[in-house]
Parts: structure tokens; sequence; C-alpha cells
């Protein structure tokens, strides 16, 4: 099969398609022929090697992980011995976590891995852009805010994948949104929901009379000493992006009934409950209640073109790489 593969940390560049055996799926587990996956801000993270947790994950010096890809969706093509979920032929959308691997024509995944049925109503491409944000902000929102009815919710990077997910499913959960985002993005924005849009260009959020409940950094552009100034008592400020400072602030502030900060760790959640999740997204997106937001499309042969898109900082929702 052919997969883009990397064995040095770096830009664009390192990337370049080869071909891989292909194994067959063993007990439990199913293969299955990708049809698409996600080039996400992650993949370009664990491409740099940079920030330095993306060696704690890949490996220190060299990455030992080959092929990036984590979100997919595709079609069971065998499946091993003991699988009793899927036959072939099913359309799955799913999530390898920090196994990678999905910047390839195939993939092996546990029959009990994060792994659902797309919905008929829903294309295998506007399924994977869905779930690409959904798994990231469900359980920053539900798990980490507690989101309830009626909550001021302020969305830092409102345009991106997990900040399109977190806008819709803020609103979803009867919240009322605030996205963050660049003056071009806001109608996009509040199509998905939001009822107030901040220009971070031209406005700073930290400077308004609004105060939140939550506030959800998804591109970790903020700080918690910066965003308390517009959290209520006992607000909770949530961040995507690893720190030293977020881990410290996070333990200090746990002990208060004070404004909190947290940082989550979403694709290191077991797969039994990122699984329900995915369910729980499917059924979302099968009744018109999440839509994708989809940047661009490239074919596996442009994916230097494509993690170099995702190195801008600048898309808007997901971005696809078709690979069959
Ligand atoms: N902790 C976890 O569990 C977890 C899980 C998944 C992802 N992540 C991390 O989360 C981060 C975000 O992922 P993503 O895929 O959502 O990113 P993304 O799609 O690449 O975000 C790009 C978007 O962010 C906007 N943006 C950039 N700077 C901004 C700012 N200062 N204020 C407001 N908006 C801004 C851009 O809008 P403009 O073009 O208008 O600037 C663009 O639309 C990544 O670093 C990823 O590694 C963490």
């Amino acid at each position: 099969m052919r997969a883009a593969c990397y064995h040095r940390y770096g830009g664009p560049e390192v990337l370049q398609v080869e071909d891989v055996d292909l194994t067959q799926p063993g007990t439990g587990e199913v293969l299955l022929r990708i049809e698409a996956a996600v080039v996400s801000a992650t993949d370009a993270i664990m491409r740099r090697g940079r920030p330095w947790p993306a060696r704690m994950a890949m490996g220190l010096i060299r990455p030992g992980k080959p092929i990036l890809g984590t979100e997919f969706c595709g079609t069971v093509e065998a499946v091993g011995s003991k699988v009793e979920r899927f036959i072939k032929g099913d359309r799955l959308v799913g999530a390898s976590g920090d196994s990678f691997g999905a910047h390839a024509q195939f993939i092996l995944q546990k029959e009990d891995g994060v792994l659902a049925q797309i919905p008929p109503a829903v294309s295998p491409a506007e399924m994977l852009a869905i779930s690409e944000g959904a798994l990231t902000a469900l359980p920053f929102l539900r798990d980490g805010g507690s989101i309830r009815r009626g909550m001021q919710v302020l969305v830092i990077g409102a345009s991106g994948s997990v900040g399109t997910a977190a806008v819709q499913l803020a609103e979803h959960f009867g919240a009322v949104v605030t996205g963050v985002c660049s003056a071009g993005n806001a109608e996009l924005v509040k199509s998905l929901g939001a009822s107030h849009v901040i220009d971070y260009r031209s406005e700073d959020f930290t400077k308004g009379s609004e105060r939140y409940d939550i506030i959800f950094d998804t591109v970790g552009s903020s700080s918690f000493p910066q965003a308390r100034k517009v959290l209520k008592p006992g607000g909770v400020y949530l961040t995507t992006m690893l720190s030293l400072p977020i881990l410290l602030q996070m333990l200090f502030s746990s002990r208060s009934r004070g404004q909190r900060a947290k940082i989550l760790f979403a694709g290191m959640r077991e797969p039994k409950l990122r699984a329900k999740d995915l369910r729980y997204i499917c059924d979302l997106a099968a009744k018109g209640e999440l839509r994708p937001v989809i940047d661009s499309r490239y074919p596996l042969n442009e994916i230097r073109r494509a993690h170099g898109h995702v190195d801008g900082g600048h898309k808007v929702g997901s971005v696809i790489l078709e690979l069959h």
C-alpha cells in the first residue's frame, strides 16, 4: 500500500510517499481501506517534533511511528477471527489515537477501538470532518467544563477544527456562545451557532464587559492569568495546548473553589469512552445538529502541500487527505 511517511523531524519536505507492507487482520482486528483522513494541527506538530511534548509521544531523536494521521473514514476490507461488531463493506469513521497510521491506504484497528458506523445520511468525508474537532471539543466542554444550558461560553479559535465543533456543541448544550476569530470568519462562526463574535485582530476579549462560565482556548493563543479577568467566579478556563505554566495553574487552581484552569488530552482517553463519544457524535451528525467545515482536500501525493497549509495556522475547519 502507499503511505505518507517521515523518518526525521522537520518541515513538510521530510514527508514522502512510500510503499509499505500491508498486514492482514489478526484476532479481533479489522482492516480498513481508508477513503480519506484528516491532516491535523497535531500531525503538523508531530512532524516538526516541536513543541517538546511531541517528542515524548513520537521519539526523542527521531520519530518512531513513520506514518502520521489519526482520524480517518473508510470501508472494512477484511476482518480477523472473533470479530463480531463489523463485517466486510461496513462504512466506518475512526480515530487511531497515539498509534497514528491513518495517512495510508489501509489501516488495522482493533474492533473495540475508536470506530463507528457512518450514518447513511452523511458522506464519509463529512463525517470525518465533523468527528475531527468534535472528538476533542466534546470531552473538553462536557467533562472539563461541565457545560449546562444558559452558560456563557467563549470559544477562542472558533474557526479551526476544534473551534468549529466547540461552537456547535456548546450551542447544542444550550449555552450562549461567543466566538473569537478573525473578521473574515465571523459569518461562518455565527452560522454555526455563535450569538456574538470577537475579532481577535482588532479587539481584546479580556477587555470586554461580558463574563464567561467557560473559556475554551482551542488554539493556545491566550493564558489563564489574562483570561481569568473575564471568567466568572467558579468559571473554568480550558486549553488544548500543553505547557509547563498550564500544568502548574491546573494544579494550584484545582484546590480552590474559584476560577480553575484545565487541560485535557482527548486522544489519550480510554478507547471505550472515545468510541462511545464517536457514536454520539455520529448520531448528532445524522440529525443535522453538527455540520462539517472542510477547508480543503489534497490527494496523497500532495501531502507536503497539505502539511504546509496546516502549518500556516489559518485553516478553517478540516484539511482532508484523499487516499483512494
Ligand atoms: N489537548 C488535546 O486533547 C488536543 C486535541 C486535539 C488538538 N489539540 C491541539 O489543539 C490545537 C488546535 O487544533 P485545531 O485543529 O482546532 O487548529 P486549527 O484548525 O489549525 O486552527 C486554525 C484556526 O485558528 C484560528 N486562529 C489562529 N490564531 C488565532 C487567535 N489568536 N485567535 C483566534 N483564532 C485564531 C485561525 O483563524 P484565522 O485564520 O482567522 O487566524 C484558524 O481558523 C492544536 O495545537 C492541536 O495540536 C489538542
